[in-house]
């Protein structure tokens, strides 16, 4: 008795689920709940069982019987409020009444919100986007920028060697070069991209991340260019408020070379944690373009100078955002990233 109730109640749902038409309700009415039906059989054969089963499957056959009557009315009025259902084909085969299924959102990935905006910024004044290959040549990733093969400086831009004099660029400097090779002044173009170095991954260094590269070449440009569009660009990435510097510094390819550091976004200059007790972050390297770099590309040092900076677009996105360990960017952990929605 128990295998013919759970045998019915599926054939039930089957057909149930395969109707196509009003006048079918009907059939499948009379088919379970019909004088001869199927429940009319099951209820012959509680007549017949032992005394002490009755009780035991009369209210179960009881209570199928009014769920297969309330599914059958529901569905003939489904039908009735919407004939269009009863055309057959595709639209038959779904209940459109029942609750929709909410797709999940995705979300922009920190990361891309933060590259996405310096470039913006950088469009803003004028500035095009470019981008170049992440597998380099030690010409371009060195030579060309004027980091010689037996300098010291060498080992500041540690690199990831593959076959020959191939290798995988340790920062988007490079692209300089090939843009300059190809274009002539004036030039003015931000480069974002992927950048590797074999560092020992901890919570602030990590074997592969991204920079975003400027340069700007033209007649007359001075140090005073440079300052002015780094300390406007600082102002809209981290607010109005914001203070910079820069600091005397050393890159090969530029002369003369400096570091810019905006106050503290966390403690606002009085001194935290983050900009250890100093009131400053740095957050960029730049420089006069060197004449050696404009040599190379057979641009007139004479008559064109330019300026160049390099960012890790990480280590903005963790001051930005307060992240404090840089690995949780390459995790995908997805309770991290939906926060940045
Ligand atoms: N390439 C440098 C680095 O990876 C960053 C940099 C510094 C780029 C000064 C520049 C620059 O264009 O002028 O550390």
């Amino acid at each position: 008795m128990d295998e013919k109730l759970k045998c019915i109640e599926s054939g039930f749902e089957q057909d149930l689920s395969g109707l196509k038409s009003i006048s079918e309700c009907e059939s499948i009415r009379i088919k379970y709940l019909g004088r001869k039906g199927l429940i009319a059989e099951l209820f012959q054969e509680l007549a017949a069982l032992p005394a002490e089963q009755k009780p035991l499957f009369g209210p179960r056959i009881n209570a199928l019987k009014n769920k297969l009557q309330q599914e059958i009315t529901r569905k003939s009025a489904m039908f009735e409020q919407q004939p269009e259902l009863q055309a057959g084909g595709l639209t038959a085969q779904f209940d459109i009444t029942l609750p929709a299924v909410r797709g999940q959102l995705g979300a922009g990935h920190p990361l891309s919100l933060v590259l996405d905006e310096i470039c913006g910024l950088f469009i803003e004044m004028g500035f095009c986007v470019v981008e170049g290959p992440e597998i380099e040549t030690e010409y371009y990733n060195f030579e060309a920028l004027n980091i010689p093969l037996e300098h010291p400086s060498r080992e500041s831009f540690d690199t990831f060697y593959l076959h020959k004099k191939y290798l995988l660029r340790s920062h988007t400097s490079p692209v300089q070069v090939r843009y300059m090779e190809k274009h002539e002044p004036p030039i003015q173009i931000v480069v974002p991209g992927k950048v590797y170095r074999p560092d020992a991954t901890d919570a602030s260094h990590s074997f592969m991340f991204n920079q975003v590269e400027g340069l700007l070449v033209d007649k007359n440009i001075t140090l005073a260019h440079l300052k002015g569009v780094l300390s406007v660009f600082a102002k809209k990435l981290f607010g109005p408020k914001i203070k910079t510097r820069f600091r005397p510094h050393f890159f090969p390819f530029t002369e003369p070379s400096a570091e810019m550091d905006v106050s503290c976004i966390i403690c606002g200059g009085k001194g935290c944690r983050v900009c250890k007790q100093s009131g400053w972050l740095e957050i960029l390297g730049s420089g006069m373009v060197h004449p050696k770099v404009l040599k190379a590309v057979k641009i007139d040092s004479k008559e064109y100078s330019g300026f160049a900076f390099g960012m890790g677009v990480e280590r903005i996105a963790m001051l930005k955002y307060g992240v404090d360990d840089i690995r949780l960017f390459f995790e995908n952990d997805l309770r991290f990233l939906k926060q940045f929605g």
